[in-house]
């Protein structure tokens, strides 16, 4: 019988992690299939315990759903940490709960040769990307600054990110210095996402040559923030690999399995490139 996987969401529409996870399912003959569902609020938990028991193999969970999550589950202590579950994981009688948010940003960054210690990062940002990204990155010790419009929801970040690693804060009229400071950029705020899409919160002349220049966003896939890193010589890294390495995490949580993350990857970029 086939194991079923699912995203649950509202909306949940646009979600790409069928495709990507069907794909891996068909290039390595396993027999799953991997579904998605809006589910409301309100019916989260039951929407959860109903997996359980038919047996569904786990769960994604996306917005508006990841943080009232975690009433329904036990977090693993990163997941605790960031206070937002992205995967859930039914193990005998327990139910996981995981974020494998950040640890699919650290790999997008080590997949093009970055090394995570010691180096300086700026973030752009301190919503709920945000706040995965650092809390990994800062406890894979690398020097995380945190830079937001809202100062206050950068410092509230920055002082709890500081429990597990290095991690400073600033608001956005600060970033000139720390943008020429910084070895990597991650952009994890919605400037630039369609139909913003003439917006950058950082200009070429700001950033070096060299310098890893990351956005979350994948909508449209070159943002401007890209396009500005691409005039300075910067090294780009667009958000489908940040969406395909949290979606290959979640996958070898489930199954013990790595997936075949290009395959998951071109699956993605297929599909977007129709629309
Ligand atoms: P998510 O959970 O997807 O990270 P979020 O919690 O809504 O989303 O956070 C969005 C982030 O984008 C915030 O850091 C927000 O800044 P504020 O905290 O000041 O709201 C940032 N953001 C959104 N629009 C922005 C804009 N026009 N300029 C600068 N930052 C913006």
């Amino acid at each position: 019988m086939k194991t079923i996987y699912a995203v649950y969401g509202d909306p949940v529409g646009h979600s790409l992690s069928p495709v990507m996870h069907n794909a891996a399912y068909a290039k390595l003959g396993m027999d799953c299939e991997y579904h998605k569902f809006r589910v409301i609020q309100s019916n989260l938990g039951d929407a959860i315990m109903g997996a359980k028991a038919m047996g569904f193999g786990g769960l994604n969970l996306t917005i508006p759903l990841k943080e009232t999550a975690l009433d329904f589950i036990d977090p693993d202590p990163l997941c605790e940490a960031i206070g937002a579950v992205n995967t859930i994981e039914f193990r005998h009688d327990t139910v996981i709960g995981h974020n494998t948010d950040g640890i699919g940003a650290m790999n997008a960054l080590t997949l093009e040769g970055c090394v995570i210690p010691n180096s300086h990062i700026l973030i752009l940002g301190a919503g709920g990307a945000a706040r995965a990204v650092a809390f990994q990155l800062a406890k894979h010790k690398a020097y995380v600054t945190i830079a937001n419009r809202t100062v206050e929801r950068a410092i509230t970040l920055a002082r709890n990110v500081s429990r597990v690693g290095k991690a400073c804060a600033c608001g956005l009229e600060d970033i000139t210095r720390q943008v020429a400071e910084s070895d990597i950029l991650i952009n994890t705020t919605s400037v630039g996402m369609y139909p913003d899409i003439n917006n950058t919160l950082v200009t070429a002349d700001m950033m070096h040559k060299g310098q890893v220049v990351f956005d979350l966003v994948y909508s449209p896939l070159e943002t401007m923030f890209l396009q500005e890193g691409n005039k300075a010589n910067a090294i780009t890294i667009d958000g489908i690999r940040m969406l395909t390495l949290q979606g290959a995490e979640s996958f070898r949580i489930w199954t013990g399995i790595t997936p075949p993350v290009d395959v998951m990857e071109q699956a993605v970029r297929d599909v977007l490139n129709k629309q």
